[in-house]
């Protein structure tokens, strides 16, 4: 074991999980090195984050010149990268949200969203749905359901909070199969509002368009406009929380873009910066500009070096990058359902984009142990692949936007050696 994970283990709180045994030394595109030089093909932007690849040459760019002028403003006076942000996300985010606040991080930016619609409708009552992860600081966790780890003593946690079960048709929470769904999920939302918390009294339904640490479960087209139809009826901010998925990661600068929904708050971090910590709370300028003076705030949030490589990124994305998402993620999918033709262990392959779950199951269970030699033999030949779901039995496909259709198929060629083996 290399000296630098020995003193890792002896430094770092255990409640870090990192994936990997191994050191990267450097990064570029789609490749890590570690430091024997050994490469790896990274399928998981370090977390859906890298978007634009490791160190793209633009982004670092921006970062340099950026750093050289100003690094931290502190919200003690304006500079022009925040402007530049703010008008870029107005254009490339769905029509009607223009207002932003700026975070670091993903769960900073849910924690701003939940404030908001508390702040602005003068409700308490939110609604969230099981398997979803929001983040880890109370607030967002109070919401985040893809598993009790994350939730094991820390309650309580915020009060007025329900939940209901995500659209995971695949594994239908009700027993349904697509020919006998009659969406139970939604009449299940349904009876929340008429057993447990008044609609009249309710801030928000917040929801992951995609589903991401919870298994990259896409939703049934309509659902997403059924919760629109039932927030515009009672008066209840649609929060979108996109940070996984947005960015280009479904082919589209968001998920929802799929689906037709314009929320009302949207959240959005991971790949807006490729790296840089950055994050957005966007919203209706109706809903954000009655936020008080004071009600909401940061310190390092929207820190000129981030803003800056959120540009480039954004510029990077806006060169071709959308197209190529969903151009490789097609190939990815065809090649993934004729394996689930070849392999009785593959029981689902769904997905968006570059946003791709393949689902492993064993004589009708969730098939964990065999998806944890997989991935143990994927890494040992060169492809960095990150798990996901409550059984921890999907792997996540999310390499980098610029990927190419012939690195997609080394990178599935090592995969389906794995599942020869584990299979
Ligand atoms: C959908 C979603 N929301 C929020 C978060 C929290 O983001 P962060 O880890 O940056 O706080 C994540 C992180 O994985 C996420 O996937």
């Amino acid at each position: 074991m290399h000296d630098i994970i020995k003193k890792a283990h002896e430094l770092l709180t255990p409640a870090l999980v990192i994936h990997n045994d191994i050191t990267v030394k450097k990064a570029q595109g789609i490749y890590l090195e570690d430091m024997n030089g050994k490469r790896y093909m990274d399928f998981t932007s370090g977390l859906a984050v890298a978007n634009t690849g490791h160190n793209h040459p633009e982004v670092v760019k921006a970062i340099k010149k950026q750093a050289d002028a100003l690094i931290h403003s502190g919200c003690m006076f304006y500079y022009e990268p925040l402007i530049t942000l703010s008008e870029m996300l107005k254009r490339i985010t769905p029509p009607g949200i223009d207002m932003f606040f700026f975070g670091n991080s993903g769960t900073e930016a849910v924690e701003g969203a939940l404030k908001l619609a508390r702040f602005y409708t003068g409700r308490q009552g939110i609604v969230a749905f099981t398997g979803c992860f929001h983040g880890r600081t109370l607030g967002s966790l109070s919401l985040t359901s893809s598993g009790t780890r994350y939730r094991r003593k820390y309650h309580s946690l915020l009060p007025s909070v329900y939940h209901s079960p995500y659209p995971y048709c695949y594994r239908c929470f009700f027993g349904q199969k697509p020919e006998t769904c009659g969406m139970d999920c939604y009449e299940y939302l349904e009876g929340v509002f008429k057993h447990l918390l008044p609609p009249e009294e309710t801030a928000c339904i917040i929801i992951e368009p995609v589903l991401g640490e919870g298994g990259y479960v896409v939703p049934p087209m309509n659902f997403l406009k059924r919760l629109r139809d039932l927030c515009d009826k009672w008066e209840i901010l649609l929060i979108l929380d996109e940070v996984q998925s947005g960015m280009g990661r479904t082919g589209k600068w968001f998920a929802s873009e799929h689906f037709g929904v314009i929320p009302d708050i949207m959240t959005i971090a991971k790949g807006i910066a490729s790296g840089m910590p950055l994050s957005a709370t966007a919203s209706k300028k109706e809903i954000m500009s009655r936020w008080s003076p004071g009600a909401h705030g940061t310190t390092f949030g929207g820190n000129p070096v981030s803003c800056a490589a959120a540009v480039a990124t954004i510029k990077t994305i806006e060169n071709g990058l959308l197209k190529n998402a969903l151009t490789v993620g097609k190939h990815a999918m065809n090649m993934l359902h004729a394996m689930k033709e070849k392999y009785d262990c593959i029981g689902d392959v769904r997905g968006l984009g570059l946003m791709i779950g393949i689902e492993f199951m064993k004589k009708g269970r969730p098939y964990a142990d065999g998806l944890k030699k997989i991935m143990a033999h994927c890494l040992k030949n060169g492809l960095m692949l990150v798990e996901a779901g409550v059984d921890k039995n999907v792997i996540r496909l999310a390499p980098p936007l610029i990927i190419k259709k012939g690195e997609m198929e080394k990178g599935l060629e090592i995969l389906e050696e794995g599942i020869k083996k584990a299979g």
